[in-house]
């Protein structure tokens, strides 16, 4: 999924890092969690993973990548619908999917406040998504919260569908990057019709465990080796950048204003979009939590400054930072105009 701050393409390089260092445990506290990418490729390693964020949509894919540890049988699900096979050795998600992406169209609130013909009163009409695309993704969300209603779905099962859905949207938004604006023409994969597509299951057997709340009020319940800290590195906040998939996941009918349709986001603020208190925070999570090694993920164009990090981490133990290359595409404020930079991606390693 395209998110700001994605390390998916930094985590092999990051493993290395971590071998070269000789850092290594049974546990990993991915702090920030985002996609929950970086969970999955430690859970897919054999790691006991914890992880946090303060978004709800994070939180649906965190349940449904780290936590769970189950395939999917869809048991009491497939006893109750009809689904039209195409094999035999379909797996039950599969048929699940395929039955979810053959339901008759039904309107809801994502097609009601975020497609064109339905906000034709508003000044400027939302085409976040194309009016087929808003009722396949209404079909899809209210069935899935209908199954859950009914018991026909167990909390792994329903927090899977939820995953698929989140990871398929974004690949029919009509956004440049985030969804704090949408684009006035239509986007070509905007205009296809959205098939509802199944995530990748990662089994491990640990007892995984995730959170949707501010991390840093976990630090005094949790006990990893490996603390791994990615924050926000500008002043952007996460949540009025990803509105729009913390309503589908959320599917809570909010009070929306202006021409992004955006939600209240008050809650889920987070302090690392400010130098100081970004500051304030890190040293805190240093000095309470319980790890082993406390690892920073950052940047040479983060708000906090470097001689300010390590003057905090370095009274912990043992400071090292590693910096490393990077190409990334930057863009402004509506995620638009990409302009490729090499920046330092950083490491700051702290053994305690
Ligand atoms: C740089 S992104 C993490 C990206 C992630 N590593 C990935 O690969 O997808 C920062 C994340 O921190 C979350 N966040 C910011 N402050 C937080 C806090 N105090 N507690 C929990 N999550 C927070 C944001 O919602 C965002 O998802």
């Amino acid at each position: 999924m395209r998110f700001i701050g994605n390390k998916e393409n930094l985590l092999e390089k990051i493993y290395q890092i971590f071998q070269q260092k000789n850092i290594f445990g049974n546990s990993f506290f991915d702090f920030f969690a985002g996609t929950s990418n970086v969970g999955q490729f430690f859970k897919k390693k054999g790691f006991q993973v914890f992880s946090s964020d303060l978004l709800y949509f994070s939180f649906v894919l965190q349940k449904a990548y780290i936590e769970n540890n189950e395939v999917p049988t869809f048991e009491t699900l497939l006893s109750k619908i009809e689904v039209k096979s195409n094999s035999l050795f379909e797996n039950p998600l599969i048929k699940v999917i395929n039955y979810l992406n053959g339901l008759p169209l039904q309107e809801g609130f994502i097609t009601k406040n975020y497609t064109p013909k339905n906000t034709q009163h508003l000044e400027v009409p939302r085409m976040y998504f194309s009016d087929e695309n808003g009722k396949i993704i209404d079909t899809i969300r209210i069935q899935i919260e209908n199954w859950k209603i009914e018991n026909l779905i167990s909390e792994n099962e329903y927090f899977i569908l939820l995953a698929c859905l989140i990871e398929t949207v974004p690949f029919y938004a009509n956004i440049s990057g985030v969804y704090a604006a949408f684009q006035k023409i239509w986007d070509a994969r905007a205009i296809k019709k959205m098939i509802l597509r199944p995530i990748e299951i990662i089994k491990n057997q640990k007892e995984n465990k995730v959170f949707n709340q501010n991390s840093v009020e976990l630090i005094s319940e949790i006990q990893a080796d490996i603390l791994y800290l990615d924050p926000p590195y500008n002043q952007r906040q996460y949540a009025p950048n990803y509105h729009l998939l913390e309503t589908i996941a959320k599917y809570d009918n909010p009070i929306i204003k202006g021409v992004s349709g955006m939600r209240d986001y008050t809650n889920q603020k987070s302090q690392f979009c400010n130098a100081e208190t970004g500051l304030n925070e890190l040293h805190k999570i240093a000095k309470n939590a319980n790890y082993k090694y406390l690892i920073l993920s950052y940047n040479s164009e983060g708000i906090m400054p470097k001689t300010k990090i390590e003057q905090s981490l370095s009274s912990f133990g043992d400071l090292e930072l590693v910096e490393f290359d990077y190409l990334r595409f930057k863009s402004n404020s509506n995620g638009e105009s990409k302009n490729k930079k090499f920046i330092k991606e950083q490491l700051y390693i702290l053994k305690k």
